[in-house]
C-alpha cells in the first residue's frame, strides 16, 4: 500500500505503509550472487539447483581461468571474483539491492558506518577543503572531520541545517562537503535535504547525508538531490544486532568508482558473515518498520501527556519543530527514536534505568528488534564539551528510546509503570 500523505489530522498517528516496489526489491533474488535485473536472473538461473536461501561465502580468494581473467577479476572490471577485499558475492548481492532502493548510479558496502563516513572523505576531499558540518552529528562523524583530518588540513565550519538563514549562507560560501543527517541523534532533528542540495550545489560542494536513522523506507537522499548517502546497515536494516555494516551510495559512478578504490585500498571492507545477516534483515525491514514507527507514535504521545516528562522529541509530533518538513519529506511514518528529558540527576537516572529493566535495556545503541534505551550524555555524546551539550540540549536526564516491535500496550505500560 503506498502512502500518499499524512493529510489525515496531524495529531493522530500517520498511516504507515512503504511504495510496494520498495517492499518487493528488499526481497527480490535472496539467492541471487551476481545482482542483476530479475530477468536476467530467470534467464541464468538454473532452477533445479537454485537455493531459496542466499549463501554464505566465506571464500577469501577464487580460483582464476587465465591471467586476462585475473586481470579483470582484480581490476573489478568483470562480474567474477578474485579477492575478497575487492570484492565478495554477500557484499554485492547486498550493494545491488541498496542501489535499487536508494536510485543510486551505485553502491558500496562497507565494514561499518564509520568506514563509510571515512571513504567518502578519503576519496573526495583534499587538503585545504573546507567541510561544513552538521551542528548535531554522531559524535565520532564530527570527531573524524573535525579531528583526524584536520591532520590533512580539512578545515570545518559547524552549521545548523535546520536553519533558513545559515542554509542562505551555506549557498553563497565557497565549500567542498556538507554533511547532515537525515534525522539527528538524539535530539531527531529533520533538514529540508532538497533545499540544502540546493545551496551546497551553489556553494560547488558536495552534499553527504547520513541516512541511518530513516533507512530508504522513509527516505531516499539521493532521489532529493544529495551526491552520497551513508548508513550504518548495523541498526535498524540489520535490525538483530548482530551485524557491524555501513554503505556509501551515489549518484556520479566516476566518484563512486574512487569511493570503491579507497575501501579498496584502505581496507575497509566488509565481513561475507555481516553481509548475509544484513541482508536478511533488509528483507524484513517494511514489516519491521511498520511496527517500530507505530511504536514510537504511541510511546512518544504517551511520554508528552506525563506530567514527569519535560520535553519529548519525536518528528512524528505536531509539537516538534520540524514536524512540517518530517511530513513533507519522510514517507509512511517518523522513524524508530523518541527522545525525551526527564529533570533528575544521575542517581535518579540510574534509578529509571532500573526500573526499565529487564523489560527495556540500557543498549548504547539502537535498531534492533526489542526496545532498548540510551543515554547520551554517557554514551553517544560522552566526549562533547558542556558549551556543545548544552547547545545541543543534552542534560542528565536526557533519554534515548529505540523503539523495538513488541506489541504496543505491553510498551507503553513498561514506561508508564517506570516513569511513575
Ligand atoms: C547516525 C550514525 N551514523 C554513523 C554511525 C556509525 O556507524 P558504525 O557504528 O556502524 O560505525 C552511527 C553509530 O551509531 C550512527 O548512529
Amino acid at each position: 500500500m503506498k502512502h500518499e500523505s499524512f493529510e489525515e489530522s496531524a495529531s493522530q498517528p500517520p498511516q504507515v505503509g512503504w511504495q510496494p516496489e520498495l517492499e518487493i526489491e528488499a526481497l527480490r533474488s535472496a539467492a541471487d550472487p551476481c545482482g542483476g535485473t530479475s530477468a536476467e536472473i530467470a534467464a541464468e538461473s538454473d532452477l533445479g539447483n537454485a537455493p531459496q536461501a542466499e549463501a554464505l561465502s566465506m571464500s577469501s580468494v577464487w580460483q582464476m581461468e587465465s591471467l586476462a581473467a585475473a586481470d579483470a577479476a582484480l581490476a573489478a572490471t568483470s562480474k567474477s571474483y578474485g579477492y575478497r577485499r575487492v570484492e565478495h558475492p554477500n557484499a554485492r548481492t547486498l550493494a545491488v539491492k541498496l542501489a535499487q532502493l536508494h536510485a543510486a548510479e551505485r553502491t558500496v558496502v562497507t565494514a561499518q558506518g564509520m568506514s563509510s563516513v571515512a571513504a567518502v572523505a578519503l576519496a573526495n576531499l583534499h587538503p585545504g577543503a573546507r567541510v561544513w558540518l552538521s551542528k548535531e552529528l554522531y559524535g565520532e562523524t564530527s570527531q573524524l572531520f573535525a579531528s583526524s583530518l584536520r591532520r590533512w588540513q580539512v578545515e570545518t565550519e559547524v552549521f545548523d541545517p535546520t536553519s533558513a538563514e545559515h542554509v542562505r549562507k551555506l549557498a553563497d560560501a565557497s565549500v567542498d562537503m556538507v554533511v547532515v543527517e537525515t534525522i539527528t541523534n538524539p535530539r531527531l532533528h529533520v533538514c529540508d535535504i532538497a533545499r540544502l542540495a540546493q545551496a551546497t550545489q551553489q556553494a560547488g560542494g558536495l552534499l553527504v547525508v547520513d541516512n541511518t536513522f530513516a533507512t530508504h523506507l522513509l527516505c531516499q537522499p539521493l532521489r532529493l538531490g544529495a551526491d552520497f548517502v551513508i548508513e550504518s546497515l548495523g541498526k535498524q536494516v540489520n535490525g538483530h544486532s548482530d551485524g557491524m555494516l555501513g554503505f556509501v551510495g551515489g549518484r556520479d559512478t566516476k566518484r563512486m568508482v574512487e569511493v570503491a578504490n579507497v575501501v579498496k585500498t584502505f581496507g575497509l571492507t566488509s565481513s561475507p558473515l555481516d553481509c548475509y545477516l544484513t541482508h536478511r534483515g533488509l528483507m524484513s525491514l517494511a514489516v519491521r518498520m511498520e511496527r517500530v514507527c507505530a511504536n514510537s507514535m504511541a510511546l512518544a504521545q504517551l511520554l508528552a501527556k506525563l506530567p514527569i516528562v519535560r520535553e519529548v522529541d519525536y518528528p512524528g509530533l505536531p509539537q516538534h519543530t520540524d514536524h512540517d518538513i518530517a511530513r513533507q519529506q519522510f514517507t509512511g511514518g517518523f522513524g524508530w527514536m523518541v527522545t525525551f528529558r526527564v529533570d533528575m540527576d544521575r542517581s535518579g537516572v540510574e534509578r529509571l534505568l532500573s526500573a526499565l529493566r529487564p523489560e527495556i535495556r540500557f543498549v548504547p545503541s539502537l535498531g534492533d528488534v526489542c526496545t532498548t534505551v540510551s543515554h547520551p550524555l554517557s554514551t553517544s555524546h560522552r566526549d562533547s564539551s558542556p558549551q556543545v551539550l548544552a547547545a545541543l540540549g543534552i542534560t542528565m536526564g536526557t533519554l534515548r528510546v529505540s523503539c523495538g516491535i513488541e506489541p504496543t500496550e505491553w510498551l507503553l505500560e513498561c514506561f508508564r509503570k517506570a516513569l511513575s
